[in-house]
C-alpha cells in the first residue's frame, strides 16, 4: 500500500467518526429543543450504530471501507438468482435449465398452451447443436406403445414400465408434500416413482408404483451397525406398490461421494423410516458394505432378487472408470447373474447438495455413458437380458427420443418432475429454505404445496410429454419407440460439418 492510499483510508476512517459525532450532536440538539419525534430518532440511531459497527469490524473489507453502503452489495447478491431470472434472463439463458426448458414443463403441467411462436431461438450453426431428421412419410405413433417390460428370465414379477418415470429423490431431500404429490401423480399418470435412497415413507405410499432405491446407508433395510438386513428388506420389498429394486452405486452429480444426514434434520419420523436413531448425525458412506467387487455385486443382486421374491432388480451408475463397468459386464457372463435393468445417470445430473468439484468435474456425460454401456452389453451379447434406463436433463420429447436412439429403453426425469411441482430453480435445495416448499423440511414452506393440485400437474406433464413424443417420432417416420434409430439424430461438429449419432457414438446395434 503506498503512502497516498494509506492517507485516503485514514481520512475515510476519520470521516466516519466525524459524521457520527456530527449526527449525534444534531439529534441530541433536536431532542433537547423538542423538534423531532422519537419514531424518527430510533432508526437514525440504529443506522448510526450499524455505521460505526461496520467501520470497526474486521471480517468484511467492503463494509469496513464503505460502512452501511457496503451492505447493499451483500443484500443484492443474496437475490442474484431471482433478479437474474426475473429481469435479465433470455429464453436460452439460465442454468442448469434454461427458461425455455422450464417454461415447457410449466405449460405441460398446467395443461395450457404448449406452442411457441415466430421461430427458433437457438443457432443451428452452433457447434453442438442437435436435431432429428423428419420423414416425408410421417406416421402416427401410438402412445399406448410407450411402455417397456422390465425383467429377464430370472425375474418372476416383470414390470411394465412407462418410458418416462420420476427419478430418485428421497424424502428428506424433498418435503412430505412434494413426495406425496409425485407419488399421486405417478398413480394418476400410470408411471413409476423412484423413492431415492432415503427409504419408503408413508408419503410414498399414495398408490403410485414405486422403484425402491437402496443406497450405501441401506435406509429402511439396515441393522444396528448400518449393514444390509435381509429380513427388513424382504418385509418392505413385499409391498404391493414396490415394483422394482434399484441398488444405487453412484449418481452423476456426486459419484463416489457419500451423504450426511445432520442430527437436526434427523427427526423421529425420518429416523423411523430409515431405521436410525433420531437426532444423531448419520453418514451414508461412499462405498457399499454388502459387496466390494464385480462378482460380489452380482451375488448381492441375486440375494436381493430372491429376498424380493424375484421382482426386477437393477443398479444405478454414473460411468467413471470404464474398465470397472466392463469387469461387471464380464462377471455377468462368469456368474450367469444378470441385473434386470441398469440405470445410467449422466454427470449433468442433479442433487440436493454436493461439492463443486464433484458436480462440475466428475463422471461421464449421459450421451457418452449411454452409448458406452449399450455398446459394451451388445459386444458381450448381454443386451437382450438387460433394459437400460437413462437420466440426465431429460425434459422434452426430443430429449427422450435422443436417449432412446442412443440405446435407452426408458428414462427418468428428476428435476423435470420438480419443475412440474412448481420448482423455480432458486438453487437453494441445500439451504432447507426452498421458497416453493419442494426441497425443504420447514412446515411453513412445504404446507404451501397443495398435493391434490400438484399431483395433477405431475400427471399432466407426463401425459403431455408423451403426446409430444408421439408427434415428434411420428414426424420422424416411426410408429413406436423401438423403431427409433440413432442415424435419425445429428450433431453439428464444426462450422461446416455434422455427423449422425451412429457415426459419433459408433453404436453397435
Ligand atoms: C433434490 C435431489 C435429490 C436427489 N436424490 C437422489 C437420491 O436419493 N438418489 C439418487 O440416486 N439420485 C438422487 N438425485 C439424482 C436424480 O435422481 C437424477 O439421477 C439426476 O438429477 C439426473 O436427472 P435429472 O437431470 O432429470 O434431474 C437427486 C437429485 C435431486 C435434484
Amino acid at each position: 500500500m503506498n503512502k497516498n492510499s494509506k492517507f485516503i483510508q485514514i481520512s475515510a476512517f476519520n470521516n466516519i467518526w466525524m459524521i457520527s459525532i456530527f449526527t449525534s450532536t444534531i439529534v441530541f440538539l433536536l431532542i433537547y429543543f423538542n423538534r423531532i419525534s422519537l419514531y424518527f430518532i430510533i432508526p437514525v440511531l440504529l443506522l448510526l450504530a450499524l455505521l460505526i459497527y461496520d467501520s470497526i469490524q474486521k471480517r468484511h473489507s467492503v463494509r469496513r471501507n464503505y460502512p452501511l453502503i457496503g451492505r447493499l452489495r451483500y443484500f443484492l447478491e443474496s437475490y442474484r438468482p431471482e433478479l437474474r431470472q426475473y429481469f435479465f434472463e433470455g429464453e436460452l439463458d439460465g442454468k442448469p435449465f434454461n427458461r425455455r426448458q422450464r417454461s415447457i414443463v410449466y405449460q405441460r403441467s398446467k395443461n395450457v398452451k404448449q406452442t411457441i411462436s415466430f421461430g427458433m431461438q437457438d443457432d443451428p450453426g452452433r457447434i453442438g447443436y442437435e436435431w432429428a431428421a423428419h420423414s416425408v412419410y410421417p406416421k402416427k405413433a401410438d402412445i399406448q406403445s410407450f411402455k417397456v417390460e422390465i425383467g429377464n428370465e430370472a425375474c418372476k414379477q416383470k414390470y411394465n414400465a412407462s418410458i418416462l418415470n420420476i427419478g430418485a429423490m428421497s424424502y428428506g431431500a424433498l418435503s412430505k408434500t412434494a413426495i406425496a404429490s409425485l407419488n399421486k401423480g405417478a398413480l394418476l399418470g400410470g408411471f413409476a416413482h423412484n423413492t431415492g435412497e432415503g427409504g419408503i415413507s408413508s408419503h410414498h405410499l399414495q398408490g403410485g408404483d414405486l422403484i425402491w432405491q437402496i443406497g450405501t446407508g441401506y435406509f429402511g433395510c439396515r441393522n444396528e451397525e448400518g449393514h444390509f438386513d435381509d429380513k427388513l428388506f424382504s418385509e418392505k420389498a413385499a409391498y404391493e406398490q414396490v415394483k422394482m429394486i434399484e441398488i444405487k452405486l453412484s449418481q452423476g452429480a456426486k459419484p463416489g461421494h457419500g451423504g450426511l444426514l445432520p442430527a437436526k434434520k434427523n427427526t423421529p419420523e425420518i429416523a423411523e423410516i430409515r431405521h436410525i436413531k433420531p437426532y444423531t448425525t448419520v453418514h451414508s458412506p461412499s462405498a457399499h458394505t454388502a459387496f466390494d467387487n464385480a462378482d460380489s455385486l452380482l451375488r448381492f443382486i441375486e440375494r436381493v432378487r430372491i429376498l424380493s421374491n424375484y421382482k426386477p432388480v437393477g443398479f444405478k451408475i454414473c460411468i467413471g472408470r470404464r474398465e470397472e463397468f466392463e469387469a461387471i459386464a464380464e462377471s455377468m457372463i462368469k456368474t450367469g447373474i444378470r441385473p434386470d435393468f441398469i440405470t445410467i445417470d449422466g454427470a449433468e445430473g442433479g442433487t440436493g447438495a454436493a461439492p463443486l468439484e464433484f458436480i462440475d468435474h466428475m463422471g461421464m456425460a449421459l450421451t457418452d455413458a449411454l452409448s458406452f454401456v449399450n455398446n459394451t452389453l451388445i459386444k458381450l451379447n448381454l443386451r437382450n437380458d438387460i433394459k437400460l434406463i437413462a437420466s440426465g436433463k431429460v425434459i422434452t420429447a426430443f430429449d427422450i427420443a435422443k436417449t432412446l436412439a442412443l440405446g435407452a429403453d426408458a428414462c427418468y426425469s428428476a428435476r423435470g418432475m420438480m419443475f412440474s411441482l412448481g420448482c423455480i430453480q432458486a438453487l437453494q435445495c441445500d439451504s432447507g429454505k426452498c421458497p416453493v416448499g419442494i426441497a425443504t423440511q420447514e412446515s411453513s414452506l412445504y404446507k404451501g404445496l397443495d398435493v391434490s393440485d400438484k399431483s395433477v400437474r405431475v400427471a399432466n406433464f407426463h401425459t403431455n410429454t408423451m403426446k409430444a413424443l408421439s408427434e415428434f417420432i411420428g414426424a420422424c417416420g416411426y410408429s413406436n419407440c423401438s423403431e427409433i434409430k440413432a442415424s435419425s439424430f445429428f450433431k453439428r461438429t464444426s462450422l461446416n460439418s455434422f455427423s449422425d449419432f451412429n457415426e459419433l457414438y459408433q453404436l453397435k446395434n
